[in-house]
């Protein structure tokens, strides 16, 4: 993977996503390293964060690097400068850019134009560093990936679609809930259902929470309304007022089910308060995974060592 973007989920084989979470679960046993010494990534970020900005930042400290986090207003990505000279300027200085961007577009642009690799730190096609952070945490928890159900129940957004693809990949069945019309978009799908045939998965789309839900091993979801959708909230809230995921709903899967969220969660609406905070709920240790994650990435991608 040394010198690769991440752009997409599927910018990785299922065996190389393996190998970044074999890599993670042994970075986060070791603690520190210093597999990148004197190596810089810039974070570029036209949408807020939390957890992506704290992760990334802190993942290079813990393995000897640096980092720089520009916001939106001093970038302007595509306002004060276009995304290719933002990424050609960028390459004189740093090692590898991590970019938040609204559009997909703006990530493969970056990545045309950069001369060190280019991660995906969110955009509105896809989350794919969430779904490392994911599929480690369903490992750790269950001890694998392939076999088991996950059923996110919810908008088709970005996060869902990294991770359909990412539990396609792993061998995993993957079942999405959602209303008319807020489903996984069709290529994601088509690319999904590729995947899982290959790896002896299955991806099934639905309407009705508790279908989805049944029996499963995982249960996720994830706000309504994404960054960049705010003037849609009213209609959304109407669209997905069946889709919350509440204790009667979480019954319905097998009783050592997990309950999972990318964050930041809305208490009432998508999730109730008794299930995120409840037994089932791993959210807390999901977000952790983030920094684990990004870790073995980070090396994998920008070192000869994995400190493995
Ligand atoms: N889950 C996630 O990406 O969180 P932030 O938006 O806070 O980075």
């Amino acid at each position: 993977m040394r010198g690769r973007d991440f752009i997409s989920i599927t910018d990785v084989t299922s065996q190389e996503l393996d190998t970044v979470l074999q890599t993670a679960m042994g970075l986060k046993d070791k603690g520190r390293q210093t597999l990148l010494a004197g190596k810089t990534l810039a974070l570029v970020f036209e949408k807020p964060s939390l957890r992506t900005r704290v992760s990334f930042h802190v993942a290079m400290r813990h393995l000897g690097g640096d980092c720089i986090y520009l916001s939106p207003p001093e970038v302007g990505l595509g306002e004060r400068e276009t995304p290719a000279d933002v990424a050609r300027v960028l390459s004189r200085y740093v090692d590898c850019i991590a970019a938040r961007t609204f559009k997909t577009e703006t990530q493969s642009e970056l990545a045309a134009h950069a001369t060190v690799p280019v991660i995906n730190a969110l955009s509105d096609g896809e989350h794919p560093c969430q779904a490392l952070a994911d599929m480690l945490t369903v490992r750790e928890k269950k001890g694998g990936l392939r076999g088991l159900t996950l059923a996110f129940i919810g908008d088709g957004n970005n996060v869902a679609n990294s991770l359909s693809l990412a539990a396609a990949m792993s061998g995993m069945h993957f079942r999405i809930a959602s209303p008319e019309e807020y489903g996984l978009p069709g290529d994601i799908r088509a690319r999904a259902s590729e995947l899982a045939e290959a790896s002896g998965g299955s991806l099934k789309a639905m309407h009705n929470p508790a279908e989805a839900v049944a029996d499963a091993d995982v249960v996720y979801t994830d706000v309504w309304t994404s960054m960049g959708q705010e003037h849609e909230a009213s209609q959304r809230k109407e669209y997905f007022a069946g889709y919350k995921v509440d204790a009667k709903l979480v019954a319905e899967a097998k009783p050592d089910a997990i309950f999972m969220h990318d964050l930041p969660a809305h208490r009432g609406e998508e999730v109730s308060g008794d299930v995120i905070d409840g037994p089932h709920s791993v959210v807390f240790d999901q977000a952790e995974n983030r920094l684990h994650a990004q870790k073995a990435l980070l090396a994998l991608i920008l070192s000869d060592e994995t400190g493995s």
